[in-house]
């Protein structure tokens, strides 16, 4: 997970719904990417004043080199470089580990994540994500994309479909090998002079890997709780199972109950919650 101090609440909360809904929560080794200018050792300190037994490795991500590759998208709250931390887990952590599940700050386990741990990636896949092919694939992509054979070729010879970043499980020896960072940074390159995407991080993901994912059972990423990236109004879950709720979208829980306008299921969000909001730690 990536820790800020815009979304340390979501952290924090989210940190504990794993640790409550797991059956082995001493297994479990937390990663946790930080910006380079946040003050390590208070990190360190929050998160260890809250979890004492919690075993866990802070990795300072410097900015400076995705900074540039970073085009305005729509949402601004999608510009933050850590944003794109996912991106270089890979590099970031040690080679010793081999796979790991990237959560994002805004969702609630209320399942054992060791069952989405196990999941497995078959022969060749070096991720798994919930996918959703229903949702319009082409809306992701700007009409200067799509009029482009030399770019929307990309997606010739794969069925690709829509999946959500916020919850991977990403095997990083097949990521090294493939060098899928450089992949998605050419991307990012090619979005700098053309305007490919109105998304963030999401968009380059999509290219790179859409349609040679393993798909996940929707329960594990119950998405959108956040609304859209505008309004961020209330959404309802998706019909069935949920193991994971997840605020994407522009309307996080912390907010709406600061506002005194939380939705109905922000309330289950404020059970998991340990921090007040005058918490900050930049240095
Ligand atoms: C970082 O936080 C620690 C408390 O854990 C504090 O003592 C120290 O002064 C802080 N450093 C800076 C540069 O603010």
């Amino acid at each position: 997970m990536t820790i800020d101090k815009a979304y340390i609440r979501g952290s924090m909360a989210a940190i504990l719904s794993v640790l409550q809904h797991s059956s082995c929560p001493h297994n479990i080794a937390f990663h946790f990417l930080i910006s380079a200018t946040a003050n390590a050792s208070l990190v360190r300190a929050t998160i260890s004043s809250s979890f004492p037994y919690l075993y866990f490795r802070l990795y300072p991500f410097d900015h400076s080199s995705v900074a540039p590759l970073i085009s305005t998208s729509i949402r601004s709250a999608l510009d933050c470089p850590l944003n794109y931390a996912r991106i270089y887990l890979a590099s970031l952590l040690p080679s010793c580990i081999h796979r790991v599940l990237y959560l994002d700050s805004d969702l609630i386990l209320v399942d054992d994540i060791a069952e989405l741990a196990a999941i497995q990636l078959g022969d060749n896949s070096v991720l798994a994500a919930t996918e959703y092919c229903s949702a319009n694939f082409v809306s992701y992509f700007t009409p200067t994309f799509w009029s482009n054979p030399c770019l929307s070729l990309t997606f010739a010879n794969r069925k690709a479909c829509y999946f959500n970043t916020g919850v991977m499980v990403m095997d990083l020896d097949r990521w090294r090998e493939g060098d899928y960072t450089r992949k998605i940074e050419e991307w990012m390159e090619i979005q700098k002079r053309m305007r490919i995407y109105e998304l963030g991080s999401l968009p380059p993901f999509l290219l790179v890997f859409a349609g040679n994912i393993v798909p996940v059972d929707h329960r594990w990423n119950q998405h959108g709780l956040g609304g859209d990236n505008f309004d961020g109004l209330c959404r309802d879950l998706h019909p069935g199972t949920v193991s994971v709720l997840h605020w994407s979208g522009k309307g996080k829980p912390w907010a709406r109950l600061d506002a005194k306008t939380p939705c109905l299921l922000d309330a289950l969000w404020a059970s998991y919650d340990l921090l007040d909001t005058s918490f900050a730690f930049d240095s």
